[in-house]
């Protein structure tokens, strides 16, 4: 995988041969975003069982319910990641008559599989959202919903990369995305490796820069959508929302219906991750907080479905989305996963 705690100034690719070492990525955010973590996961299952392909079935069975739950514990609130290890579990369930080793081939399989669906669609998402975007339109995303966050082309940039293939021409507006600076690092560099127009604003200046009109459109990734249609998303994304519904400027979501929790009613009932106080005390090697005074981390918010003029999945659109439309939405869905998420 990308180590993506050294973007923008080096980019280093990095292998993970213990699953150790995949939490460890997923925990500190050498890999991230919704898809990317999920993908991780597999794969992480994967590495994680290699060394029992001789094990009797009842023992890697055990060392599979191991390594599922200690790669769910390494972040809480990417749907992705949950069901992708359920995936995972299922393919052991499915073949219960198999050798560990026959069974450890069928989990590789699922990986590639959970990993190849999500480039598909990631281009479906941006083929269903490229539509809403027109030429000469200012676009603001906030944190990275692009391929480094994803399998593929990304969420909500692949709804731009499609615009552009489109032969529209937009400017990106990305918020640097305060405190790990998704938007400033990775957004800002993929855009600029494709040769997008991208102009970064500090997550402050959203208000004055859609005041001024450089903004017709915000396009944003999300981390878990409730069955209502609420969505968790980078902290910040929220107030984004409320900022574009005060200047009438169309909000939008891309995610995949691997980002559908329908065991969640509503948003309220999303964990939110809480990270490490450094991140806003010390960020980048540079202490900006005096010594013991408290900060509060938390790396998600969520937008309400009032909020959101419509989700891209790659089945389409749900334009304001309610429990209703969400669920009339994802009923034929293949890939999706409504089982019990919540941790
Ligand atoms: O903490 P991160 O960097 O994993 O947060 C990522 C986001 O919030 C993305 O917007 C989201 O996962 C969508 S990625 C296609």
């Amino acid at each position: 995988m990308i180590d993506q705690t050294l973007l923008p100034t080096e980019f280093r690719e990095i292998d993970c041969w213990t699953v150790e070492g995949v939490w460890e990525a997923i925990k500190v955010l050498r890999v991230r975003g919704a898809p990317a973590i999920g993908v991780a996961a597999a794969y992480g299952v994967v590495v994680g069982l290699k060394d029992h392909r001789d094990d009797e079935r009842s023992d890697f069975n055990a060392k599979l319910a191991e390594v599922v739950a200690y790669l769910a514990s390494s972040r809480p609130t990417a749907v992705n990641l949950f069901w992708a290890l359920d995936r995972m579990s299922s393919v052991a369930l499915e073949h219960r008559s198999l050798s560990s080793a026959e069974v450890h081939e069928s989990l590789f399989a699922e990986a590639k599989k959970i990993d190849a669906e999500d480039r598909e669609m990631c281009t479906a998402i941006g083929q269903h959202g490229h539509h809403l975007l027109e030429s000469g339109m200012g676009v603001l995303t906030h944190c990275n919903a692009g391929a480094l966050a994803t399998a593929g082309d990304g969420t909500a940039l692949s709804v731009i990369f499609a615009a552009v293939a489109a032969g529209k021409s937009l400017r990106v507006y990305a918020d640097e995305t305060r405190p790990l600076l998704q938007g400033a690092r990775l957004t800002a560099w993929e855009l600029q490796q494709r040769e997008i127009p991208v102009t970064v604003i500090c997550d402050n200046m959203a208000a004055q820069v859609m005041k001024e009109g450089h903004i017709q459109a915000v396009v944003t990734g999300a981390d878990r959508i409730a069955a209502n249609g609420d969505a968790a998303n980078k902290i910040g994304t929220y107030g984004v929302a409320l900022l574009a519904k005060a200047h009438d400027i169309p909000f939008y979501v891309a995610a995949p219906s691997s980002t559908f929790d329908l065991s969640v009613a509503h948003g309220d009932h999303i964990p939110i991750e809480q990270r490490a106080r450094e991140e806003i005390s010390d960020g980048f090697g540079t202490q900006t907080v005096p010594a013991g005074v408290d900060v509060y981390n938390p790396a998600f918010d969520v937008t309400p479905a009032s909020l959101i003029s419509a989700i891209i999945t790659e089945q389409g659109l749900i334009s304001k989305p309610t429990t209703e439309n969400v669920r009339e939405h994802l009923k034929d869905c293949a890939v999706h996963g409504s089982s019990d998420h919540a941790r």
